[in-house]
C-alpha cells in the first residue's frame, strides 16, 4: 500500500471513530421516552405519603418489572418505573387524598444506560427523567436523582423495591407514609 492510500485510510478510520463516539454521546444524553400508556399498562404498586408537606407519591411499574419481582428476581433491562407526585388535601384524621398531579418522574433500566456517569454517581444501568403531567420533558439532568438514589444502592437504587416485591407477590397496593424524611417530600 502506498503512503498516500495509507494516510487516506487512516483518516477515514479516525473520522468514523469520531462519528461513533459523537453518536454514543448523543444517545447517552438523550432523554427517556415518556411511557404515555402507563396508567393502563403498568401496575400501581405503591402510594407513599408525605404527611408534613401534604404530598402523595404514586408508583407504577411495567409488566417486565412486576413479573421479575413476582419471581423474586432482580429487575431486568426493560424495567420502567413511574412516580407521580400529587398535592393532597387532609381530612380531619390527617388522611391525605390526592388533589392535583404535579410531576411525573421516570426511571428505566437498559443495558448501556448510565455508562457516561462516574462510578460513585452511577446507578447501575438506570436512567432518570422528569416530565410534566402531560408528558413534556421538564428535565433530564440526572445528577440530583442519581446522588440521592445511591443511598439505596443495596436495593438496586430503587427506594420502593420492597413495596414492589410485596405488591407483585400479593396483588395488594402498598400504602404508607415515607420512611425517608422531609428532604424528599418537597
Ligand atoms: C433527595 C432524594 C431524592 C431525589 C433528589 C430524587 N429522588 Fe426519586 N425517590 C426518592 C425517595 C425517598 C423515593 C421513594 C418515595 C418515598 O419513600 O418517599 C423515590 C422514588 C422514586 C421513584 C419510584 C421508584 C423508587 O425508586 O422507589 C422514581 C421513578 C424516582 N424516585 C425518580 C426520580 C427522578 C427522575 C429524580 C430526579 C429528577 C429523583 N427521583 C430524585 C428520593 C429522591
Amino acid at each position: 500500500m502506498n503512503c498516500q492510500k495509507w494516510s487516506f485510510r487512516m483518516a477515514l478510520l479516525l473520522f468514523s471513530v469520531a462519528i461513533s463516539l459523537g453518536l454514543s454521546r448523543l444517545v447517552a444524553s438523550e432523554s427517556l421516552e415518556f411511557p404515555s400508556n402507563y396508567e393502563q399498562d403498568f401496575v400501581h404498586y405503591a402510594s407513599v405519603t408525605c404527611p408534613n408537606s401534604r404530598i402523595v407519591r404514586q408508583m407504577y411499574a411495567n409488566p417486565i418489572a412486576m413479573n421479575a419481582a413476582r419471581e423474586n428476581n432482580p429487575l431486568p433491562n426493560g424495567s420502567v418505573i413511574v412516580m407521580e407526585t400529587h398535592s393532597a388535601v387532609a381530612d380531619a384524621n390527617g388522611r391525605l387524598t390526592p388533589s392535583h398531579l404535579n410531576n411525573v418522574f421516570i426511571r428505566e433500566k437498559q443495558s448501556g444506560f448510565g455508562q457516561e456517569h462516574s462510578e460513585n454517581l452511577r446507578n447501575g444501568n438506570w436512567k432518570y427523567a422528569w416530565f410534566s403531567p402531560t408528558g413534556n420533558l421538564v428535565s433530564n439532568r440526572e445528577s440530583s436523582c442519581l446522588s440521592c438514589h445511591t443511598r439505596v444502592s443495596d436495593r438496586d437504587y430503587v427506594f420502593t423495591l420492597p413495596d414492589l416485591v410485596t405488591a407483585a407477590q400479593t396483588n395488594q397496593l402498598q400504602s404508607r407514609p415515607t420512611k425517608f424524611g422531609l428532604s424528599v417530600c418537597n
